[in-house]
């Protein structure tokens, strides 16, 4: 693929990952694949944008190389110091050592240790500006959002903001803006991205986006470095993450669980069916049949959430533990809970389960639903009827 022109003198020089599966280790599952974007800005100081993983090096270089030599190359800005994004900063500088290397404090340290300390760094703060010939960009530190070392680049003349991992999502495709993709999957992907990589440090995100156009970062493209560039509809990228970061969730039903022959199957299949007779949308699954990081995404943006589990050794299964692990760091907020499962000689499992929701912040609305053995017509009955109770808790939540 070419580079692609997305203003004046400002070109995609980045790569598209079509077979990466597996992201952060393999807590996030990307189906659709990614892109890890990078950017060209012609000037009289010729200026790339973030680079991409490793393993695109040589596909970065050649885009490119269509547009300049890479050794003309004077500034690389690094806005964030994961491997995604930095992986090419060596190959790089290899080929061009003498290029200066842009980054926040926290890059720098975390740079030097990845690759080199002997790199030409410069350390940029909030509000810096850096000419690069008829254009200046401008630098706002925005730690956390995701890593201590994360910044923003602001393009002043353009008003292009490269906000590195922020407004991205996980999606591989050969467009490159996101009006040229079909709207609920650009959707789908912007909120698991949301609420997999970002959902916890979501009180710094209001404060993040209020603190641009002060700055003068009055942006009329968003470039993040995964997924679509934005151009048009800005205002409903950034409404996106203001909802979302607000605590936003939909009056639904979250129903998961782990089971051994099959009994707590049945009671969360008779659950759901009772929640969705008082109208309340309900999603429904065994959680080894679904990737964690699409569980993750159904929790966070649901307003109810019913976990089951068979009681064995007196406690939980073991697969459901990493999803309440996970629950723990997310802290979904102002959810409503409880639990269910079925038990043989002795309980265990729904008390658990009970102290995990709790600590993860949510709050248990109802006596968790317990079945001995296998559940009779009459028990599956009160499953049902469980549900039902339940989903009128959600109802009135706030
Ligand atoms: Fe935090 Fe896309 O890396």
């Amino acid at each position: 693929m070419e580079p692609v022109k997305i203003a004046e003198n400002v070109y995609w020089v980045g790569a598209i990952d079509w077979e990466v599966r597996e992201f952060h280790g393999s807590t996030y599952h990307i189906p659709r694949g990614t892109t890890y974007n990078a950017y060209l800005i012609l000037d009289e100081k010729p200026t790339l944008i973030d680079t991409v993983r490793d393993s695109f090096a040589g596909e970065m270089l050649e885009r490119i190389g269509k547009i300049i030599d890479p050794k003309d190359i004077h500034y690389i800005i690094s806005n964030h110091t994961e491997p995604d994004h930095s992986g090419s900063l060596p190959a790089m500088l290899n080929i061009n050592p003498k290029a200066k290397v842009i980054c926040s404090g926290k890059g720098k340290e975390g740079l030097s240790k990845y690759y080199s300390d002997k790199w030409d760094f410069q350390v940029v703060k909030t509000g810096d500006t850096l000419n690069l010939g008829k254009r200046n960009l401008k630098f706002i530190e925005a730690p956390m959002l995701h890593w201590p070392d994360s910044m923003f680049t602001y393009a002043v003349e353009d008003q292009i903001l490269f906000p590195n991992d922020a407004f991205g999502e996980h999606l591989a495709s050969s467009q490159r803006f996101a009006d040229e993709i079909d709207p609920a999957i650009l959707e789908e992907e912007l909120k698991k991205y949301y609420a997999n990589i970002l959902y916890p440090l979501s009180r710094l995100i209001p404060k993040k986006i209020e603190e641009l156009a002060p700055l003068g970062v009055t942006p009329k493209i968003i470039a993040p470095s995964h997924g679509a560039i934005w151009r048009k509809d800005l205002d409903k990228l950034i409404q996106f993450y203001l909802k979302w970061s607000g605590g936003w969730a939909e009056e639904k039903v979250v129903v998961l669980y782990e089971t051994i022959w099959d009994s707590t199957k049945k009671m969360a299949k008779a659950i759901a069916e009772g929640v969705a007779s008082a109208g309340v949308p309900v999603f429904v699954s065994k959680i080894s049949e679904t990737p964690l990081s699409d569980l993750i995404k159904e929790i966070v943006f649901s307003k109810g959430f019913i976990l089951g589990s068979s009681t064995v050794n007196n406690d939980l299964l073991a697969g459901v533990v990493p999803l309440l692990e996970e629950l723990k760091g997310l802290k979904p907020r102002a959810r409503v809970g409880a639990a269910f499962g079925s038990y043989g000689w002795a309980g265990g499992a729904t008390k658990a389960i009970e102290e995990q929701l709790t600590l993860s912040g949510m709050q248990i609305v109802m006596p968790a639903q317990t079945v001995r053995f296998a559940p009779s017509e009459s028990e599956l009955a009160a499953c049902f009827e469980f549900g039902k109770q339940f989903a009128g808790k959600v109802k009135g939540s706030s």
